[in-house]
């Protein structure tokens, strides 16, 4: 890893005081002078601009291409007024230098046509090539050094690098695509006591490096995505993934980076995904935010967490929403606002705009 170690890394992690991003120190629970906010999802088919991209690119192409990425991150950030940028990238792209062929199907998202199902497989995943993502890095450079300067505020851009969490990526290999029931990905993991741990053990080794390359280019924090680690029961998730995950999360903090932990319907499972370690923790709309906190014994920030779909409900009704999760944060420290899970096509974009500026308004201090 040596010389993907950067200055950042081998400085430690940021120092009290030292950060000047309000996302930031809002991600090491230190103080802010309002509620920092960005939106999952914050770049993507809802947004005229977005979709005028699209038109002349695929998804892939967008992903990795660092000049287009670069534009699409910065273009969503600037149009809603965000504290953070996430780069333009997808949870899958690690699969192609482990050997793992997949592609977006219209309608249908991703696609592996070979799932991942034997021991021999898993056995055949290449950890060495994980240099071939070196364009989410560039991507990363150029969103860094477009942001490089405070804003009219004073405040510093957040940048946000990410990649999925071992269970999650996991699930898409076993699969082969999204999944309802999770069948495969269970069989292997309760059946196969060879292939699931080596599989757990090589996105760990791939994911830190790829984490590495975005924080050596100018990711501020990482987000690790556990989109579908609410299809586990707490007992499955504590016995075959909290341990990859905390392993994963631990040697990415070494890099000199807060880690925000996310997945869906994780309300039994806060408790143990706080065990992870990860700095801030993502919640999903289904729980409220203070009860959320409290099952995460207030030991870690929280970032969350408004219902994506409330962005189509008429004003007032979202304007309370908005305020719900704000009172619900009670300005403790350590509340990222965001939402429970991404914006969906077909979200009116004025809708999301106001629901940043009226976070800015509800969350001055
Ligand atoms: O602005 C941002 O949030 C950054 C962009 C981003 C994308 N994917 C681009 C994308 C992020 C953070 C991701 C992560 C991702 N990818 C996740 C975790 C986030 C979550 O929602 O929990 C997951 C599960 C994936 C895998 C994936 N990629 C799926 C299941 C799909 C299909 C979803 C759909 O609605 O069709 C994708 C495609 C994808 N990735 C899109 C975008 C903007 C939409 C497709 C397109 O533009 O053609």
């Amino acid at each position: 890893m040596s010389d993907l170690v950067s200055e950042r890394a081998l400085n430690g992690p940021a120092s009290p005081g030292a950060a000047v991003s309000r996302f930031v120190r809002a991600c090491l629970r230190q103080s802010v002078d309002r509620t920092p906010v960005w939106l999952l999802r914050q770049a993507g088919r809802y947004m005229p601009e977005y979709m005028a991209v699209r038109k002349h690119h695929s998804l892939l192409e967008i992903c990795r291409t660092p000049e287009i990425a670069a534009e699409v991150t910065i273009t969503a950030a600037e149009r809603l007024g965000v504290d953070a940028a996430i780069i333009f990238a997808d949870l899958l792209l690690p699969f192609t230098p482990m050997g793992v062929e997949f592609e977006f199907l219209a309608g249908e998202g991703p696609v592996v046509h070979a799932p991942v199902r034997t021991v021999e497989q898993v056995r055949a995943l290449r950890t060495d090539r994980v240099e071939e993502l070196s364009y989410v890095a560039q991507a990363i450079e150029r969103v860094a050094k477009h942001f490089s300067a405070p804003r009219a505020d004073g405040d510093q851009l957040g940048i946000i690098g990410f990649c999925g969490a071992p269970f999650t990526l996991a699930s898409y290999m076993i699969e082969g695509g999204s999944s309802r029931n999770y069948v495969e990905t269970k069989r292997m993991m309760y059946g196969d006591r060879e292939a699931w741990p080596l599989l757990m053990a090589k996105l760990v080794e791939v994911l830190v490096t790829y984490a590495a390359q975005q924080v050596e280019a100018g990711a501020d924090v990482i987000q690790i995505f556990d989109s579908w680690a609410g299809a586990l029961s707490v007992t499955d998730y504590r016995e075959y993934c909290l341990a990859p995950t905390t392993e994963l999360v631990r040697r990415v903090q070494a890099l000199g980076v807060p880690v925000i932990y996310f997945g869906v319907d994780t309300a039994s499972l806060l408790p143990a995904m706080r065990e992870t370690g990860a700095d801030v923790i993502g919640l999903d709309w289904r729980v409220p935010l203070d009860e959320g906190w409290k099952a995460l014994g207030y030991r870690c920030a929280v970032q969350g967490n408004l219902d994506p779909i409330a962005l189509f409900a008429p004003e007032e009704v979202l304007r309370a929403r908005v305020r719900e999760v704000m009172d619900s944060a009670a300005k403790r420290l350590g509340h990222i606002f965001n939402l429970g899970h991404g914006i969906v096509p077909g979200t009116p974009v004025e809708s999301v705009i106001k629901t940043v500026e009226w976070v800015k308004e509800f969350g001055a201090r």
